[in-house]
């Protein structure tokens, strides 16, 4: 890489992901009476239509609800790529599961896979799915490359198709990486609105713009709760697919998952990207994949990972990656950028499955792990196995009841510390912003009448205030520059800069304060 190369573009003033601006999806209704179903399903992201297609398809009555607009959400602004390489992950598994879970583990995502180029059949072009092969590697300390070379050794014990390199095709010097040939990028939205069309066509129900009510009644049928008009979902099975599950059924998933953010941005290259998907194992992590816009090409850049909330100054982390990008391939102009949130289990294996060991029909599907185009396929088909009975070999690898000592009382202890330590520390803490100085477009936590308060002042000059406690479980929340949201680093939850919700598992607004009280 050579910095003189580098050179600098504009980043959009607001965040956009790709896969969003490019896809026109159909709209629809708030749920505004009582209703029955065989299936209801919370959340309608790749997982929450996967299953609601697959049980449509089984002859299931079927109603598929979001708090948002479809494919919104996590779905919306992911890298998409469709790989059984998830980073650094089947040494660690080998370890902690054992050979047989571990392999169970790679080969449902290669079902999922296989599943995803079934339904795309000859219709790559239109839905972006190419092949590619995916690449993890090693740039700097050796504690990476020592990694890598644990990581290719799980490869080889488990039979898993992988090929050692000294270099990438990318002009990016490497101490080492790993090919996982045959692997797929796609257009995740066009995909996911084509798989839509297709469960309407079944019958299928689907309501925009629809809280659900954390409380669920389930002696005897289900009961859902809508949180605006309180009305009623009766069914025999519900499905959480909600990113971070609406419901919690003493499943205790809030001490049980974490948060990381991480971002994206689409640029056009100078030099022609070689092909490949690419995820470096260092530190700051990196991700590059092309994808095809308007008949040009683009590459996808992403990484910058890091703990909800716990970044200041977020839009860096956008200036970071323009950098890198100009850096390896030039960037003559910056069409897009997003950002998103992954959650992540304590034993970094995806919960998928009955939401507690005697719930049999409620079932969740969470903690993707940022590989969610592959589990959340794979989890719609297990949890649809489910639904209907049938056996499937993947169910007890994923089940959320699963309990293993080692590393999870660990990182429980030490994920509900980290929890409890931002509680604490956002309500105890003494410097502010000063409300006065803030520009059009700034947002910062503020002193008013004493009390913490998020103030953000908008391009039209008016200021907006909010209590900055966080409408879960009362943490505070912190301003995130980048996207002009509030993020709250315990759970995930984000709110506009008036307070209403962007993202749960938070169901309320945050309180709205009078600047001029
Ligand atoms: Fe749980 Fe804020 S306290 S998301």
């Amino acid at each position: 890489m050579n910095p003189s190369h580098a050179s600098h573009q504009e980043l959009p003033q607001f965040p956009e992901s790709l896969w969003v601006a490019t896809t026109e999806l159909p709209t629809f209704s708030r749920l505004a009476e009582d209703i029955e179903t065989d299936v209801a399903i919370v959340g309608a992201g790749i997982t929450g239509i996967t299953t609601a297609y697959l049980l449509a398809k089984a002859g299931k009555d079927v109603v598929l609800i979001e708090a948002g607009q479809i494919l919104n959400g996590t779905t919306g602004h992911t890298t998409a790529k469709v790989t059984a390489q998830h980073g650094l992950i089947y040494h660690e598994f080998l370890n902690h599961f054992g050979d047989e879970k571990t392999r169970l583990y790679y080969e449902g995502n290669r079902e999922a896979i296989e599943f995803i180029r079934d339904i795309v059949g000859g219709d790559e072009e239109k839905f972006g799915l190419k092949l590619e092969d995916a690449y993890i590697y090693a740039q700097t300390e050796d504690k990476y490359l020592s990694k890598l070379e644990d990581e290719i050794k799980a490869y080889e014990k488990l039979g898993i198709p992988g090929e050692w390199q000294e270099s990438l095709p990318l002009p990016l010097p490497v101490r080492g990486a790993i090919k996982m040939p045959g692997q797929y990028q796609f257009h995740p939205l066009q995909y996911l609105k084509h798989l839509t069309e297709q469960f309407l066509k079944l019958g299928g129900r689907i309501y925009e713009n629809t809280t659900m009510d954390e409380k669920v009644e389930n002696d005897g049928p289900i009961t859902l709760l809508t949180k605006r008009g309180g009305h009623r979902i009766t069914c025999n099975h519900a499905v959480s697919a909600s990113h971070f599950p609406f419901y919690d059924g003493k499943g205790l998933f809030f001490t049980r998952l974490h948060v990381e953010r991480s971002y994206a941005i689409a640029v056009k290259p100078e030099t022609a990207y070689p092909g490949g998907m690419f995820l470096s194992v260092d530190q700051p992590t990196r991700s590059l994949r092309s994808a095809t816009y308007n008949g040009e090409e683009l590459v996808i850049v992403g990484g910058e990972n890091h703990p909800t909330g716990r970044s200041i100054c977020t839009h860096q982390h956008y200036e970071n990656l323009e950098l890198f990008a100009g850096n390896l391939l030039g960037a003559s102009a910056i069409p897009y950028r997003w950002s998103t949130q992954d959650l992540i289990t304590l034993d970094n294996m995806p919960y998928i499955g009955p939401i507690t060991s005697n719930q049999d029909r409620i079932f969740v599907a969470t903690g993707f792990r940022k590989w969610g185009m592959t589990t959340g396929t794979l989890a719609a088909k297990i949890i649809s196995d489910q639904i209907l009975e049938k056996d499937n070999r993947y169910a007890d690898v994923f089940n959320p009841s699963r309990f293993k000592a080692d590393p999870s009382i660990k990182t429980f202890v030490a994920q509900n510390a980290m929890v409890a330590k931002d509680f604490v520390a956002g309500k105890f803490e003494m410097s502010h912003a000063d409300i006065t100085e803030l520009k059009p477009g700034e947002g910062a936590v503020v002193r008013h009448n004493g009390q913490r308060a998020g103030a953000y002042k908008d391009e039209q000059g008016n200021l907006h205030l909010v209590d900055t406690t966080c409408t879960h479980l009362g943490c505070e929340v912190e301003w995130n520059e980048g996207e002009r949201s509030w993020d709250c680093p315990c759970h995930g939850s984000r709110f506009r800069h008036n307070g209403e919700v962007l993202e749960g598992p938070a169901i309320e607004p945050l309180k709205q304060l009078d600047p001029e009280s």
